[in-house]
């Protein structure tokens, strides 16, 4: 496999598609009123499942294999990828918070609509701005600043990734990144933590 537009466009196109079915239905959510409002609160849970589902897919493939492998091949691009990588984590804190309000409104049918609509238009933008800035900075430094051997291997990793995933195996990092690459990764995790245990604690003061 190699690593060029037409994987990213695919993977794009896939997440926009699942982006505009979740605006469709938050817009028949908006507008249809009490009596179909069972049927379309299952609706934008069931379109939610799949969006999060595709998206931490994406975030997962970037953050283990894509990231560490373009901060060690081309790491002028490092504080795009520190800004994407907090862009993830953004998108995973709004898409919880949404995913509460689709489950107490079709608990206790309460008029959390209004908070829905806001959220949920919120999260749309976010991603929409979020691939926008991935395919013109990650995809473009992919296409044009890497060697032709270093697409093939972050291709081959892709590929070897994407199967690993889909056959449900635990994956070992290890086998997919150099030294230099692995440091990356732990770094972002220890970063991570520290970061998380800094939130902790700043919340219990
Ligand atoms: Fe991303």
């Amino acid at each position: 496999m190699r690593a060029d537009k037409t994987f990213f466009d695919q993977e794009e196109n896939e997440i926009l598609r699942q982006v505009e079915d979740f605006h469709k239905i938050l817009t028949h959510l908006k507008y249809e009123g009490k009596v179909s409002r069972g049927k379309n609160v299952k609706a934008a849970n069931r379109a939610m499942s799949r969006l999060v589902g595709t998206f931490k897919k994406h975030r997962r493939l970037q953050e283990e294999i894509i990231f560490p492998f373009l901060q060690v091949h081309i790491p002028k691009h490092e504080a795009v990828i520190r800004f994407l990588r907090s862009d993830h984590e953004d998108i995973k804190k709004n898409k919880d918070r949404l995913r509460l309000s689709l489950q107490k409104l079709s608990k206790q049918s309460v008029t959390e609509n209004g908070k829905i609509q806001e959220l949920g238009v919120y999260l749309i933008c976010l991603l929409r701005h979020h691939l926008e800035l991935e395919k013109e900075n990650i995809h473009k430094a992919i296409k044009r600043e890497l060697r032709e051997d270093e697409k093939k291997e972050i291709g081959v990793r892709i590929k070897k990734w994407l199967t690993i995933n889909r056959s449900g195996k635990s994956l070992d990092l290890r086998f997919f990144q150099t030294h230099n690459e692995k440091e990356c990764f732990h770094d972002r995790r220890s970063n991570r933590t520290a970061e998380s245990k800094e939130t902790q604690h700043e919340n219990s003061i």
